[in-house]
């Protein structure tokens, strides 16, 4: 009965958070609490190629060459059983991702991979997803993946229990606001406690959770507000204060989660005294210790050497707004 293709690739970016995403609404379903907005980035890429196999027993994932550990794989293998229960397909799949990071510095990332995945396994079954479609998918996996289905800017509303369309929207093309994303990488301090786990501490433990909860939509009203009058300065105030209100989250959690090691500091440090000289830049940052500068592309050089020269950052490199998913069967 098929005209399924049972094989596809896909190809997605990254993106960063402007208005931060920490904690869910409903842990289940990976519905987030609060609004995000981001920008998707051109420089970090997963590829990810799925084929359905008659032959295999079990599903089989492949990251970077090697064998996906069992905590991977079973991310992995739940997005493959929703797709193939949509399609009611019952075939076992290899899957094999690709990350084209420029450098291995623990910047992989879940919403590349998770939206590449989504598209390609998807197309491989042969359902007619369209982006909304694919974005919702992305975000039953990982809620930041549903952004990472369009390009440029992008917003994901915040949800309730059991909204299990919930899925992300673009606000702006990459065309339309042509700005520069100087990522800084620093040596990481402490393992990473990763995200997912990370804002499930924080709202069962955090004093602070509940503040963050009220503020979040604030920051996120006013970056959604900033960028359709390509207002740098009200992003930048914004998106530096979703990103020390998040962490504070997380480090106000028991026990303590603390993603800063001292380059990040230090590298903080370089974009404020930037500012009082009168450069146009402002940080953030993720589950993680780099430290991420957005500003002018007039400004992008200066911003770049000066974080190479902070002590502590190993690489830098700069980002521009990317494209969404696409496919190829
Ligand atoms: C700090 O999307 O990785 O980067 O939905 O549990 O997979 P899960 O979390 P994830 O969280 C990203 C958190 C963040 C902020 C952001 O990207 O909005």
């Amino acid at each position: 009965m098929t005209d399924r293709p049972m094989e596809a690739s896909a190809r997605a970016c990254a993106n960063i958070a402007l208005a931060k995403y920490w904690g869910k609404a409903d842990v289940k379903r990976n519905i987030p609490a609060v609004p995000s907005i981001s920008l998707t980035l051109d420089q970090l890429v997963t590829e990810t190629r799925v084929r359905f196999d008659e032959s295999l027993k079990s599903d089989v994932v492949r990251l970077d060459g090697r064998r996906a550990t069992a905590v991977e794989a079973e991310r992995v293998v739940a997005m493959l059983d929703r797709v193939r229960r949509a399609a009611r397909l019952r075939t076992r799949a290899h899957v094999t991702s690709h990350n084209h990071f420029p450098t291995a510095a623990g910047l992989a990332s879940s919403a590349s991979g998770f939206a590449a995945l989504a598209a390609s396994v998807s197309a491989a079954a042969g359902l007619p997803f369209n982006a909304r479609r694919l974005s919702a998918l992305a975000r039953a996996s990982s809620a930041s993946a549903a952004r990472s289905i369009y390009g440029g800017f992008v917003e994901l509303p915040a949800g309730s229990r059991g909204d299990a369309d919930l899925a992300a929207r673009p606000i702006a093309t990459p065309e339309q606001w042509n700005l520069r994303l100087i990522i800084a990488a620093t040596a990481p301090g402490q393992k990473k406690v990763g995200s997912t786990e990370g804002m499930e501490r924080s709202r069962k433990t955090s004093p602070y959770y509940r503040a963050w909860l009220d503020q979040a939509p604030k920051w996120s009203r006013t970056i959604k507000r900033a960028i359709k009058n390509r207002d740098l300065d009200a992003l930048g105030a914004a998106m530096e204060q979703s990103t020390l209100a998040f962490h504070c989250c997380a480090m106000t959690s028991n026990p303590p989660i603390l993603y800063w090691a001292p380059p990040t500091l230090a590298a903080l440090s370089t974009v404020r005294e930037l500012r009082e000289r009168g450069v146009r830049v402002w940080a953030t940052m993720d589950a993680g210790p780099h430290v991420k500068a957005l500003c002018e592309v007039a400004e992008a050089n200066r911003v770049r050497q000066a974080l190479a020269r902070t002590p502590g950052v190993t690489r830098t490199w700069v980002a521009k707004a990317g494209p969404g998913v696409e496919v190829n069967l």
